[in-house]
């Protein structure tokens, strides 16, 4: 056997290259000035790529090295998460940026049923190549549908027109609505409550028992007590942690957004009574990107609670989604508030134990908390008086699709689908007929109208296979089809999976392959959907095949 010599001066020369590829000298001045002396902390990652994104309109490898060298993280990992994410345009060397403004057009449940499909081609015939005409999934605006987003603006009931008139007027950013401001929140009594549980007036064990006693139940979906999740995360080891999530992705909701346009101080005051009474210091708002025009309004309104403080504040953070739907997933929300790709946590350990940065964290929904205030001020009788078939208390409805009046209904739990339409959407539109509905958004299902007296609140729908979720009503009729809407949502569900495990990743585009054809395989697409709920980390893949399972259950006569 030969000898191989190794030279050890060849083997230095080698080692003293950095890996991968090298700063730009021009890259690095140019992150400097946008990063100025803002916190270089790894959780800091996605609002710095929005910082470039914003600027720019896309980001460039240059800007991922600089960036990466800046902020103490490897290249890899700020590629990783600036890919993950749908409102990152990571462009590479030899790859061409998108033109400078984007119009994204929803393409979700009730905007193609309003006719986005066509409004994306006129648009993309119309507006021409500098223009991106981008399809994308509900943006929480559903009651106006269809929805085109020019740059940050909405444009509601969107067509080619109002669209082209926006994008030639340059009206590219969100407008603010008219809500209640800081001043008149206060003047109307507000903070007052706030002020009682600081000063000693209240107790947390009596706010905690109030809660429990409203029967008060999780807003995001999962319907978890609210009151016991305040009295299990406070007897964790401190510090404990608090994140509110307004990530509301799911087709079809539009809740959050509703109250937050509406009076954003009911939410800031009951999230801070919430922490307070679960002894946290500090709080982080995870608020999705699609809502430009909350961004706004909370910026201002938690600066001006801080100015003008009424009692001593916790820390409050206010971080930026970048169009990713799983992060509402709460522990996917907190890998996202981390910095990092939103990829669901496998349980236990539960966020109420592990959550943020490792400490025990009060997760809640934005609405779970915005309603604390009036319960406490009207005790927890006022909220369990309301109610339909033994069911107890008030629930936002989403409402969007085919009724006269769409928008958010607040209603009693318990009520059905007939008497929501009836009393509360102004009936069916013209020459519509009730035919079905989403009682939970694209998750939660589909119903036919056969069912549409059935209690809508958490577990009555259980045994049809579905859920309420987030309360997000899309309502059909025979002018539309049931199997093109689940089609929709497994769609949906195709892209928004975080494609970490093989059977929500595979099965739903397996599923879309085969709901496409015209005659659906249904012992196969059974196997297939027993295996997502089965085998799924997180309630993306479990969830997915409901709608699809529906369709065959309730709507066999469109499979023919
Ligand atoms: C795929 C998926 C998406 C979710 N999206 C949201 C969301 O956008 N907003 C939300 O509040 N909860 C969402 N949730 C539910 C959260 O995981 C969590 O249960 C909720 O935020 C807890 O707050 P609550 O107890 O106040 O409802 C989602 C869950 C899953 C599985
Ligand atoms: S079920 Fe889907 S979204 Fe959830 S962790 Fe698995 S791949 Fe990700
Ligand atoms: S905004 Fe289009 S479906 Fe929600």
């Amino acid at each position: 056997m030969s000898e191989q010599i190794i030279k050890l001066d060849k083997l230095k020369q080698k080692r003293g290259k950095p890996k991968g590829r090298v700063v730009d000298p021009a890259a690095k001045t140019e992150i400097l000035a946008l990063l100025k002396d803002e916190s270089r902390a790894p959780d800091l990652l996605i609002e710095h790529l929005h910082k470039i994104q914003d600027h720019y309109g896309h980001i460039s490898a240059k800007h991922i090295t600089a960036l990466a060298a800046e902020m103490k993280l490897s290249q890899t990992e700020v590629y990783e998460v600036a890919t993950f994410y749908h409102h990152f345009d990571v462009i590479k060397e030899n790859q061409t940026p998108p033109p400078p403004l984007t119009v994204r057009v929803c393409e979700s449940l009730t905007c193609e049923m309003a006719g986005a499909h066509g409004l994306v081609d006129a648009l993309k015939k119309g507006l021409g190549d500098g223009v991106r005409v981008q399809p994308v999934p509900c943006v929480g605006r559903c009651d106006t549908a269809p929805i085109a987003v020019v740059g940050q603006n909405p444009i509601d009931h969107a067509t080619a027109e109002n669209v082209q008139q926006a994008v030639s007027t340059k009206a590219i950013t969100a407008e603010v609505t008219n809500y209640v401001s800081y001043d008149a929140y206060k003047a109307g009594g507000g903070y007052q409550l706030y002020q009682e549980c600081m000063s000693g007036k209240r107790t947390a064990e009596d706010l905690i028992k109030i809660m429990e006693n409203s029967g008060l139940r999780g807003l995001g979906g999962a319907g978890f007590p609210v009151g016991r999740k305040w009295r299990i995360v406070s007897s964790q080891p401190s510090p404990r942690l608090m994140a509110v999530n307004i990530d509301e992705g799911e087709p079809g909701t539009f809740k959050d957004r509703y109250y937050l346009e509406l009076d954003p101080h009911r939410f800031l005051e009951g999230m801070l009574i919430a922490a307070w009474a679960v002894g946290i210091s500090k709080i982080w708002i995870y608020l999705r990107d699609e809502y430009a025009g909350c961004r706004k309004i909370l910026t201002k309104e938690i600066f001006n609670l801080q100015k003008n403080r009424p009692a001593a504040l916790p820390e409050i953070h206010l971080r930026r989604g970048a169009g990713a739907y799983i992060c509402g997933e709460e522990s996917a929300m907190i890998e996202s508030i981390e910095g990092k790709r939103g990829m669901p946590r496998l349980r236990p350990p539960f966020v109420a134990q592990v959550g943020l940065f490792g400490r025990p964290t009060l997760e809640h929904n934005m609405e779970s908390v915005y309603w604390v205030r009036d319960i406490v001020e009207k005790g927890a009788e006022w909220f369990t008086a309301h109610g339909r078939r033994e069911r107890k208390g008030l629930r936002s409805f989403s409402v969007s699709g085919r009724v006269n009046k769409p928008g958010v209904h607040l209603a009693p739990a318990g009520i059905s689908m007939r008497e929501l339409i009836d009393e509360y959407c102004g009936g069916m539109q013209a020459g519509h007929e009730f035919y079905g509905y989403f009682p939970g958004g694209a998750s939660g299902g589909i119903l036919p109208a056969s069912l549409g007296d059935v209690p809508m609140d958490f577990d009555t729908l259980n045994q049809y296979g579905c859920f309420i979720g987030s309360a997000a009503v899309v309502v059909f009729s025979q002018h539309d089809k049931a199997r093109d809407l689940a089609l929709n949502a497994m769609k949906f569900f195709e892209d928004e999976s975080c494609g970490q495990c093989t059977p929500c990743r595979v099965g739903t585009a397996k599923a879309v392959k085969l709901m496409a054809q015209k005659t659906w395989d249904k012992p196969l697409l059974d196997e297939l959907s027993v295996a997502m709920m089965d085998a799924s980390i997180c309630g993306l893949g479990q969830a997915a095949p409901n709608p699809l399972n529906c369709v065959i259950k309730y709507f066999a006569d469109e499979l023919k």
